[in-house]
């Protein structure tokens, strides 16, 4: 770990000015998003924390009661915490903070979108798979211009079927443009929605 950064990471130079900040599920690792994260961008640098919370021993990003059910005090501290090491993780490799990307699958989402609606980091665009709503902002948020693909899962066992059309109209009636798209999976990623992901950012963000 870089001494000022202060989440466990991995860092991966690319060739393109683009960065996608990787946000692992509960349980996952540093490594977990890596070749997800290359399938989706060829030439990105990626950016890989490893979340602090540990729930039975699996990393994530904050703190839950239940399934579904949020330590919202916890999410909005991590959230900052987050954000403030993007900022700093930006300094030390230097990339460009302009153009990060978030890319998170299921708790991983959760914190990419709680981020963007508290608006504690400017992201180029995120990537959010199965996702859910993790808190209403107290403000309304102004995203104007950013760019979101949230892909969603008929058969979610855990992200209740509202959940992601929720989210795509908070996102949306705050300004972001956002792409919904539906998987015939469960939570479960699919081959078919990483080449969507990435033809999206091909076509959204040119990476
Ligand atoms: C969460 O806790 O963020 C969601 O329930 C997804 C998950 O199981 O990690």
């Amino acid at each position: 770990m870089t001494s000022n950064l202060t989440y466990e990471h991995k860092f991966v130079r690319g060739t393109e000015k683009t960065t996608l900040l990787l946000l692992h599920g509960t349980g996952g690792d540093v490594d977990s998003m890596l070749s997800l994260g290359r399938m989706i961008s060829r030439g990105s640098s990626l950016l890989s924390p490893r979340g602090k919370v540990l729930e039975n021993g699996m990393p994530r990003f904050f703190r839950r009661f239940g399934e579904g059910v949020f330590d919202i005090e916890d999410l909005k501290n991590r959230s900052g915490e987050l954000a403030d090491f993007v900022e700093k993780a930006s300094e030390t490799y230097d990339f460009d903070v302009n153009a990060v990307i978030a890319v998170g699958y299921s708790n991983g989402a959760n914190i990419g979108a709680s981020i963007i609606l508290l608006q504690l980091f400017r992201f180029a665009g995120a990537i959010l798979f199965r996702p859910m709503v993790p808190l209403i902002p107290n403000e309304l948020s102004n995203l104007d211009k950013m760019v979101v693909f949230i892909s969603a899962g008929a058969f979610d066992q855990i992200v209740p079927r509202g959940e992601p059309e929720r989210l795509a109209r908070l996102l949306g009636d705050a300004g972001a443009e956002v792409t919904l798209s539906w998987e015939n999976s469960t939570h479960a990623l699919t081959q078919s929605e990483l080449e969507k992901a990435a033809n999206w950012l091909l076509q959204n963000l040119g990476s």
